[in-house]
């Protein structure tokens, strides 16, 4: 069997890794060589700088790509147009059984298209998720994606019941749990003898004075890079001041900064503003395990990523999400993990802000994020045909 996987943008990468150990793991114990399965990784090129992209091949232990398609930023018609060029040449040369999508970026979706259009099948991992807001891109992808794949693998009953609802016949739905937590297991002993001054001084951004006194429970961390976030001026101004003149007066707070945040703040003129408060600590993008690292010894996390909530949800760190709506009900309060809805109203982000600066860290496992998903996800593509 001939398996192409891909990858594009930094959230694919901690879903990919455990795949790509599940297949080198049959093929080690498969007694005959007709069951070998060839792997063969394609990157897109979407998300290019190393810090966002080539160091967590390294960390993760992800094998060199054999294909990268180089296509690096642009709008999302150019992003999905020139993958979709690139990637059918490669089909056409590889001719695989299946291709292997995960998530829902713009890879994820031109891929699965250029897939269907070449009549080869296609799973998507990572399935199901629906946020019900198509102002945002990824929404699109996942409908798409889903629309189009032969095999669905769903995180969590709540996204399986999703694609039964839009009509999905039963045969191509798998639950097989989440298989980032994959990564997040295989990765929580390292992270854990990390420092954080080691995370402060490794990844510093300029020449800032950083508070000499960093310890656990006793520091927030956040990130952004929704459109809906940073590229509104109104919304980012007033995020900004809260976390200069409030966030940072309570503790230090930990800040790694995406491209498309930085670029905002210059833009915005809110460069100089972050720069000198004192105990906000700006970090280059970090790579899997410091981010695992500082997300472990959080008082809050403020975020608007989709992964890290599902991280909070197993770590237990109180998470306020900064969007209005998810695509991962599961992480929230009211079904049993740690993660508050914001939005981005700065009133509303306050009032959250202070009602959970003092609740506990509780972790909350929910079913099958046990660490063994990527298991199940090869096993659904091996056994596909005796459904
Ligand atoms: C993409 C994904 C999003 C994911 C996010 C994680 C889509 C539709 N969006 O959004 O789902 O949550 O990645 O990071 O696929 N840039 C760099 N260096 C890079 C990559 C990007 O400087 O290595 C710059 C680009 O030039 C652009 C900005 O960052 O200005 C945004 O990059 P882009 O890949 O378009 O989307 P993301 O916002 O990263």
């Amino acid at each position: 069997m001939k398996i192409i996987s891909v990858v594009g943008a930094r959230p694919n990468f901690m879903k990919i890794a455990p795949f790509i150990r599940a297949i080198n793991n049959y093929n080690k114990t498969s007694s005959s060589t007709q069951n070998h399965i060839t792997h063969i990784l394609v990157h897109t090129g979407q998300h290019y700088d190393d810090r966002m992209s080539k160091q967590f091949f390294e960390d993760l232990h992800i094998p060199e790509v054999d294909y990268n398609l180089g296509v690096g930023s642009g709008s999302h018609a150019e992003q999905v147009g020139k993958t979709m060029i690139e990637f059918e040449k490669i089909l056409r040369i590889e001719k695989p059984d299946w291709v292997v999508v995960v998530g829902d970026v713009n890879a994820t979706l031109a891929c699965s298209v250029t897939a269907k259009k070449e009549n080869i099948k296609c799973c998507h991992i990572e399935a199901g998720l629906r946020s019900g807001d198509m102002s945002m891109p990824e929404e699109i992808n996942r409908m798409v994606t889903d629309r189009l794949s032969d095999l669905l693998l769903t995180p969590d009953h709540i996204s399986s019941e999703n694609l039964r609802l839009e009509g999905v016949p039963e045969q191509r739905i798998r639950f097989v749990g989440n298989i980032m937590i994959d990564t997040l297991e295989a990765n929580r002993h390292k992270a854990s003898s990390i420092s954080l001054k080691d995370i402060a001084d490794r990844n510093a951004l300029g020449n800032q004075c950083f508070p000499t006194e960093l310890q656990d429970e006793n520091y927030t961390l956040m990130t952004l890079h929704r459109p809906s976030n940073v590229d509104n001026q109104e919304v980012f101004s007033s995020l900004v001041h809260f976390l200069t003149q409030e966030v940072t007066h309570d503790m230090p707070l930990f800040w790694p900064i995406h491209p498309r945040a930085k670029k905002q703040l210059e833009i915005f003129d809110l460069w100089q503003e972050v720069e000198s408060s004192k105990n906000l600590i700006l970090l280059h993008p970090l790579d899997y395990n410091d981010m695992l690292r500082l997300n472990m010894g959080a008082k809050i996390l403020l975020t608007d990523s989709g992964g890290l909530q599902e991280e909070c949800t197993i770590i237990g760190t109180p998470c306020l999400t900064l969007r209005w709506n998810t695509e991962r009900p599961i992480t929230l309060q009211e079904n049993g993990g740690v993660s508050v809805l914001v939005g981005n109203n700065i009133e509303r982000i306050k009032a959250e802000y202070r009602k959970i600066l003092n609740k506990p860290r509780t972790p909350f496992r929910p079913e099958l994020w046990d660490g063994k998903a990527a298991e199940r996800c090869l096993d659904a593509i091996l056994y596909y045909n005796y459904f």
